[in-house]
């Protein structure tokens, strides 16, 4: 039986990872069956079962079944334990799915390699304590960023995430309506998730700091309004999330195939096209 590989997640019709897939296949001539299944989240064990059985090999995991997919795994790496959260999936000869996060290092190595960006040293602020922060926050930290202040519009969230992460002396949290108080940063994350519904976050002016970078996890429209609002801040290092997009996918076809595709042809045919992304994967 052949390997098969596939994304999961719920709605997953607009996810580009197979179109990823097929291209990182292709750098090395591999003819590879990468499919997107919509599996709501009280199906999902049951989906991925079945996926298993018909020679499913490697998945990739977007929402909202990351937290899902971190239980149904026998063993987990560090990082998606850090995250509690997997994002890839491999499926171990013995029968069981060892789970990965690639998500934060998919966004360190976007921002350093592709944008050739020191984060070291840097004043970060993480807007949102969802799922998407807490796949970044410790691959940040780890990355060398000087402070991470977490603000999210729930305060115990953050504080919770805060807490997991274990570093008292570089983390804090604010609550949302003192953003005004709490001066410039060197790094700004976009995390939440306001503007997949087409929404936008109302933010201070102050909180660019001077040499900043703004970087929205979601791509496409759904980063439109905080990459607009970067820009009226005067911050000249604005990216959406699709970098991190290719860089996680290339992390997870090394796990599944031991090779490390090129990302930047990737990246810069769906870049040309990005107009016409609507979702976040
Ligand atoms: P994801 O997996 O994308 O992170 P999530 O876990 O549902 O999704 O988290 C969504 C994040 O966006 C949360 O931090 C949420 O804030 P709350 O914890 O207060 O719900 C944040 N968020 C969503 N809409 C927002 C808005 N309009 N303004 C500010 N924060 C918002």
């Amino acid at each position: 039986m052949s390997h098969r590989y596939a994304v999961f997640g719920h709605p997953v019709a607009h996810s580009l990872s197979p179109r990823i897939h097929a291209a990182f296949a292709a750098q090395f001539g591999m003819a590879l069956e990468f499919a997107a299944i919509d599996a709501p989240p009280d199906q999902f064990e049951q989906f991925l079962a079945r996926f298993a059985a018909s020679g499913g090999r490697g998945a990739s995991v977007t929402l909202p079944l990351k937290e899902l997919a971190l239980r149904l795994c026998a063993e987990t790496s560090a990082r998606a334990r850090r995250a509690g959260a997997v994002n890839t999936l491999l499926h171990r000869d013995d029968g069981s799915w060892y789970g990965d996060n690639t998500d934060g290092i998919g966004l360190v190595h976007d921002l350093t390699e592709r944008h050739r960006l020191d984060l070291r040293g840097r004043r970060v602020l993480l807007l949102g304590a969802g799922g998407a922060a807490r796949g970044v926050a410790p691959a940040l930290l780890d990355a060398g960023i000087g402070e991470l202040w977490i603000v999210n519009r729930t305060s115990e969230k953050a504080d919770a995430l805060a807490d997991a992460l274990g570093e008292p002396g570089r983390v804090h949290t604010r609550y949302w309506k003192d953003l005004g108080q709490l001066g410039g940063f060197d790094m700004l994350v976009n995390a939440t998730s306001a503007g997949r519904g087409g929404g936008g976050l109302d933010l201070p002016f102050s909180l660019a700091g001077n040499r900043a970078l703004a970087v929205d996890l979601n791509y496409g429209e759904a980063a439109v309004s905080f990459i607009a609002w970067a820009g009226a801040a005067g911050i000249e290092h604005r990216f959406d999330g699709l970098g991190m997009l290719v860089e996680q996918a290339a992390e997870a076809f090394a796990l599944w195939h031991g090779k490390r595709p090129d990302t930047d042809e990737v990246y810069d045919a769906l870049s040309s096209r990005a107009d016409a992304l609507q979702t976040a994967d």
